[in-house]
């Protein structure tokens, strides 16, 4: 089982990054395939607690190999804060790869981000700002920066200008903002050059030869099903393929390498940003507010509060065609406990109308009310279980329950943030 695939199944924070970090020991390399510091995965190891944005889970293991793959949007001052802080901390960041095709994420791409959320205004889709959108509309647009652009000055400057040319039209006239000049984008962008060069490369065709020895590779996919540019609920998404199939194209190996597309779901839901949330709970003081304190919702990478709600199932189920999943990793069911009953999304009621499925008009989603059951709870501390068994039996019945009607196994349980807080049914690789 060489190729694993992580995927989120809900709108982000699933756990990808403690599921990335629980394969460490048992994985070669681990890739990151799609979006850049938009992402926050935290992981928690002992005492210690890392909060990624742009560097792979995987960095955190020593036998790994971490790998930015060419699907991947690299902000150079993020990367090298990164690496200096991971460094300072005592770990070694040395084997980091990044794809010579990967997109570079500059100061007009974060610029434009801001402005033009503020320009949407009610209809603002409550991104990062961290440049994201910009930069891939820019490499669909064929105008992009790529992180080969970098050892050639001359190309690079021409680059920049090609894309200035059309940007600082936008920034003077539209937006009302300064100009950007050629120097300054290009002089920030070479201050990197020199320190980046040696971990620059091929980064698909080692991995195709580490797929060839047998080697395992993670495909670790940033945001989720849900915030797919594809298949989440757009316009309100992040701007890349965050599913399974995004894995082989983000990275450069072919689609048949993928062998184990894991998808990680939360007990409940959460979500970051605007747009449409069938399950959210929206009282201040009521169980909403119970979910985001207890759960801890609030976001890694903005600090914004998270937006809960009760599990979805056919959001399950969807992500798992979507994506083609094999296996669940139900995170965080320890948070749920101390309830009376779990309230769980079944289906949906749409205009009268029962609906087992995702609408497939945008409309008819955000119309969705969630037809809720009810499963009995438990107040047993489940945080120091490591079998199923252990559970309480309502635990267990409620886990059981979730995989029936998501129709996936669920091979991992996560009772807790910490490395070492898991339920392993099923071993992932
Ligand atoms: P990611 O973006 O999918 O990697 O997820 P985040 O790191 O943004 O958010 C998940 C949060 O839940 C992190 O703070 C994790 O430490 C924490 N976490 C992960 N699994 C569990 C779990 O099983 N139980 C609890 N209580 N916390 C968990
Ligand atoms: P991880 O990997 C949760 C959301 C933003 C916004 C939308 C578009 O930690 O699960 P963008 O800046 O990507 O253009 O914003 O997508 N978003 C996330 N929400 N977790 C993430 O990553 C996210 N990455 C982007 O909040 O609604
Ligand atoms: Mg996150």
């Amino acid at each position: 089982m060489p190729g694993i695939v992580i995927v989120g199944v809900q709108w982000g924070d699933e756990g990808k990054g403690k599921a990335t970090d629980l394969l460490g020991d048992r994985t070669d390399w681990v890739v990151k395939f799609n979006g850049g510091n938009n992402a926050g995965h935290t992981v928690v190891i002992g005492d210690e607690k890392y909060a990624l944005h742009l560097l792979p889970s995987g960095i955190l293991s020593p036998g790994v190999t971490p790998v930015i793959g060419n699907g991947v949007v690299v902000d150079l001052e993020v990367l090298f804060e990164e690496l200096d802080a991971l460094n300072a901390r005592g770990i070694d960041t040395s084997k980091l790869k990044i794809s010579a095709n990967a997109h570079i994420i500059t100061h007009y791409h974060r610029t434009l981000d801001k402005v033009q959320e503020r320009f949407l205004g009610k209809r603002q889709i409550g991104t990062t700002g961290r440049g994201i959108g910009p930069t891939y509309a820019d490499k669909i647009n064929r105008m992009g920066i790529r992180m080969q652009d970098l050892f050639d000055e001359s190309i690079l400057r021409q680059k920049v200008e090609g894309a200035l040319d059309q940007k600082n039209h936008l920034l003077l006239k539209l937006f009302n903002r300064r100009a950007i000049t050629v120097d300054e984008v290009v002089e920030d962008l070479l201050s990197y050059a020199e320190r980046v060069r040696p971990m620059v490369g091929d980064t698909g065709l080692l991995l195709d030869r580490a797929l060839d020895r047998d080697e395992v590779v993670v495909f670790e996919g940033g945001q989720a099903t849900m915030l797919d540019v594809d298949h989440g609920t757009y316009p309100f998404v992040t701007s890349s393929t965050a599913t399974a199939a995004g894995a082989a194209s983000g990275s450069g190996v072919g689609p048949g390498r993928l062998d184990r597309i894991v998808g990680i779901v939360k007990a409940y839901t959460t979500r970051v940003g605007a747009g449409p949330f069938p399950t959210e709970l929206f009282d201040a003081d009521g169980d909403g507010n119970w979910l985001r304190t207890t759960g801890h919702e609030f976001g890694t990478t903005t600090g914004r509060d998270r937006r809960v709600g009760w599990y979805d199932a056919p959001i399950t189920r969807y992500a798992t065609r979507v994506n083609g999943i094999t296996d669940l990793v139900l995170t965080k069911l320890d948070v749920l406990t101390g309830r009376a009953t779990i309230p769980v999304c079944v289906a949906y009621d749409v205009n009268g109308e029962r609906c087992d499925e995702v609408p497939v008009s945008q409309s008819d989603f955000h119309h969705a009310k969630p037809i809720l059951e009810e499963f009995p709870g438990w107040t047993e501390d489940i945080s120091g279980c490591r079998t199923f068994e252990e559970l309480p039996q309502n635990a267990q019945d409620y886990v059981l329950a979730l995989e029936r009607i998501s129709g996936t196994r669920i091979s991992v349980i996560g009772v807790g943030p910490a490395r070492d807080a898991v339920i392993v049914r099923e071993d992932l690789v």
